[in-house]
């Protein structure tokens, strides 16, 4: 009975122990927050001068120093509708049933398509690219020049972009290390003299602008028709950084978006800082929204497309963000978009580059003068912002080879019909493309 009582007794002060360190150490919280109020109620100002400091050095560096870049997997936009668990297996599964669509149009037209950023490739630096189906070497000499051959060795059919070298102006096969030149052909073979006549590798036309490495694509094997000129924003502004989407459709599609005047008004009216406005509606008038007008028109020269754009952005019926657009479609894989506000100009340069049938790499790179750098870099994520809204809705169509055109559809037939004349009679089909990805 004794041991009994003695037990409850002690049960009860490691009760009110408990009790009381509880008490000790919420009161202890507590006075540190009230310490914390009381400091930052005293000092307000300076710690808002200070953050404002920090974001200000922040928004400098981004902007002069160290350029902004954005990259988005090819799961990460479009796919939020579907369960948070399994995730991964619910995007396989949709991608695995979505359905194309009839009659796509040659995944690979004839054209410039852009294949490595000139930032990645250094003097003497090689970069192998599997891309329009073929599987390229691309590499700087040492003289600076820019080159893109076949991957595979005429000798034993190595990857001369996996361990190959520069040397001069050739590259050298990592497996038994004979030389090609500039034209392609062997012009050294270890252990031999001289070198038989007729050895060579297949050489494909590149020229480099607007920081990229272009290949010239032709099913045909046709020369160049005619070429990318090089962008005065590029040359003579400063680059604010990019953007890069992986995008699951048929490189068309991407193009004929600027053809597409109904979606502007449906896919990019919502703000560009927030996706609110599609939930709540009424936040629309707030926080704003953007009301576009575009033209479409086939320009001077016949592999380019003109299209203007005007953009209000509205907040309660004030347009506070006029812009003007003025945007070169040059070729099947390159646009030019040049952006006029009242904060100064900026440059979007986009390249699409078709990585397999039906998967494209798209790349914005921007630039703006001086003064406005700090633009420029906001405009790499703001533009990302407004594209991923169209990748969401490319990720999942399917390409519709007659629609039914509304009166406001013409410039897409009239699109479609421009985009034509890249395509030969000899263009892969969609069909040999995606079920012969092995070249037997
Ligand atoms: S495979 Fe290229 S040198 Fe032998
Ligand atoms: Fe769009």
């Amino acid at each position: 009975m004794a041991s009994e009582i003695n037990f409850k007794i002690d049960q009860h002060c490691h009760d009110v122990k408990a009790n009381f360190d509880v008490l000790l150490i919420t009161s202890f919280i507590i006075n540190i927050i009230k310490a914390f109020v009381t400091f930052v109620s005293s000092c307000y100002k300076v710690i808002l001068v200070v953050a404002f400091i920090f974001v200000l050095l922040y928004v400098l560096y981004k902007s002069y120093w160290n350029p902004v870049l954005y990259r988005k997997e090819l799961s990460d936009t479009g796919y939020n509708h579907l369960p948070k668990k399994d995730r991964s297996l619910h995007i396989i599964s949709a991608q695995n049933k979505r359905k194309f669509g009839n009659k796509l149009p040659p995944p690979y037209p004839n054209g410039w398509f852009s294949l490595v950023e000139s930032r990645d490739l250094a003097v003497g630096g090689v970069i192998s690219v599997d891309a329009l189906g073929l599987n390229l070497c691309v590499y700087r000499g040492e003289d600076g020049v820019a080159r893109i051959v076949d991957a595979y060795c005429p000798h034993l059919g190595a990857n001369l972009g996996v361990g190959g070298s520069v040397c001069g102006t050739c590259i050298e096969c990592p497996f038994h290390q004979w030389r090609f030149g500039v034209d392609g052909a062997c012009v050294s073979i270890p252990g031999m003299e001289s070198v038989p006549k007729g050895i060579s590798i297949k050489t494909y036309h590149a020229m480099e602008v607007d920081g990229s490495v272009w290949v010239w694509y032709h099913v045909d094997g046709l020369p160049p028709q005619w070429t990318v000129p090089e962008s005065e924003a590029a040359k003579s502004w400063g680059y604010r950084g990019r953007n890069e989407f992986l995008v699951n459709a048929h490189i068309q599609e991407i193009p004929e978006n600027g053809a597409d005047v109904a979606h502007l008004n449906a896919v990019h009216n919502i703000s560009i800082f927030s996706d609110a406005g599609v939930k709540y509606p009424f936040l629309n008038r707030l926080i704003g929204h953007h009301i576009w007008g575009a033209e479409w028109q086939k320009g001077d020269e016949d592999h380019v497309a003109k299209i203007k754009i005007s953009q209000k952005y509205l907040i309660l019926k004030m347009d506070v963000f006029p812009l003007e657009i003025t945007v070169n479609q040059i070729g099947p894989a390159h646009v030019r978009l040049s952006f006029m506000s009242s904060l100064g100009p900026m440059t979007v340069l986009q390249s699409v580059t078709p990585l397999g049938p039906l998967l494209q790499k798209v790349v914005h790179r921007v630039y703006s003068p001086g003064y406005n750098a700090p633009l420029g870099a906001a405009m790499v994520w703001l533009e990302a912002k407004q594209f991923e809204r169209d990748v969401a809705i490319w990720n999942h169509k399917r390409y519709v080879s007659a629609p039914a055109y509304a009166k406001n559809d013409k410039t897409i037939r009239a699109f479609r019909s421009w985009f034509n004349q890249f395509y030969s009679d000899n263009s892969i089909s969609l069909r040999d493309a995606l079920q012969n990805p092995l070249d037997w």
